[in-house]
């Protein structure tokens, strides 16, 4: 029967996949909208494309066409006399913003390198980083724009479950508190905030410490940055000793369940016999069957985890699972302690 419509079903869904695929032209645009910095350039006044190009020292035509995509896309509006003005969602995207960091790194090569691998990461089960040659961790050591924005977005969204955190779980009681992984030190200068009397280790990669170095001071008070030692180095070699609490965040969604068990051996074989872990990460759903819904964005969110990194989102059970095949009991579980897109779990376990 004929359709009474001139949209088929067919129509509609090669318009959407159009539209799908078009979404890496479009994010590579907002890219380059960020390192040209034209939001920074616009916002003390509209601007020609020519002026715009002269200031950049750039191509005019090219500047002009680009200006006309960015308008497209509601970055920059023209203006009747052949400026262009800033929009508010183009002013979002200035120079040291959070969206900003968030565009250089998720649409830099580094996660681009990962993403051009997803059919020899199916194949090979690998990471797309490291199918291309080397981990994304590794790759952001060498490559700081990127990996100083991805630290920078991280901390921001880790900020955003740590006065839940503190309230969740009393810190008070602690002599040195270990963060393995811990980034630019966002969740450790909170929690020793709430413990006045522990002292700190911050460790993470050799990059990444030398950043926490600098950028910790400038938002934790004197008195906490004082009692943190940096320490640079691989979880995947060793662990710092001598903690009476450890503390892994957003680090077991990242790797395998081998590496996932190779940590956790470490651990075991470095903390003394009741000292306690614990773990913040993001659940998937329960499910008898493969531990998971395998729903929309927890489903998006798990493949991009191995696509990246050689991870994936698990469920509460399989996390249990994991711990106590490494030698550790499962205290306590308190799950959505701190809501968000993904909610916040915390597993308090003990060696
Ligand atoms: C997803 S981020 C989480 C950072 C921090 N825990 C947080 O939640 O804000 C993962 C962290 O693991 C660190 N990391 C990755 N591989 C590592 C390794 N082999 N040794 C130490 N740290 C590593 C990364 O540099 C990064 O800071």
């Amino acid at each position: 029967m004929a359709q009474s419509t001139s949209t088929t079903p067919a129509t509609a869904a090669a318009e959407i996949l159009n539209t799908l695929y078009s979404a890496s032209f479009t994010t590579q645009l907002m890219r380059a909208f960020v390192k040209l910095r034209i939001a920074d350039h616009l916002a003390a006044q509209p601007r020609s494309a020519t002026e715009l190009a002269e200031a950049l020292s750039a191509h005019e035509g090219a500047m002009a066409s680009f200006l006309d995509a960015c308008t497209a896309q509601s970055l920059v509006t023209p203006g009747p006399d052949g400026t262009y003005a800033v929009t508010d969602r183009g002013t979002l995207l200035r120079s040291g913003s959070a969206l900003a960091s968030h565009v250089l790194y998720a649409a830099g090569p580094g996660m681009n390198r990962a993403y051009e691998h997803i059919a020899d990461v199916v194949r090979t089960g690998q990471s797309g980083g490291e199918v291309a040659g080397q981990h994304l961790y590794e790759y952001f050591g060498h490559h700081l724009e990127e990996g100083t924005a991805f630290e920078e977005v991280m901390s921001e969204t880790t900020r955003d479950c740590l006065d839940a955190l503190v309230t969740v779980h009393d810190f008070s009681g602690y002599g040195r508190i270990v963060d393995v992984g811990g980034g630019r030190g966002t969740l450790l200068s909170r929690v020793l905030e709430a413990a006045p009397k522990a002292t700190g280790v911050l460790f993470d990669m050799p990059h990444v410490i030398e950043m926490a170095k600098t950028s910790l001071p400038t938002f934790a008070p004197a008195g906490v940055v004082d009692r943190i030692e940096f320490a640079g180095g691989s979880f995947r070699e060793s662990v710092p000793s001598g903690g009476d609490l450890y503390t892994l965040k957003s680090i077991v969604v990242d790797w395998s369940d081998e590496e996932v068990a190779r940590l956790l051996g470490r651990l075991h074989d470095t903390m003394a016999p009741g000292t306690p872990l614990l773990i913040v990460d993001w659940f998937r759903q329960d499910s008898p069957s493969n531990g998971g819904t395998g729903a929309g964005y927890e489903a998006i969110g798990s493949f991009s985890a191995w696509t990246l990194w050689g991870g994936r989102l698990r469920s509460r059970g399989e996390f249990e699972r994991i711990l106590t095949t490494a030698g550790f009991s499962v205290d306590q579980v308190t799950a959505g302690f701190a809501p968000c897109l993904f909610p916040w779990n915390l597993i308090v376990a003990r060696r």
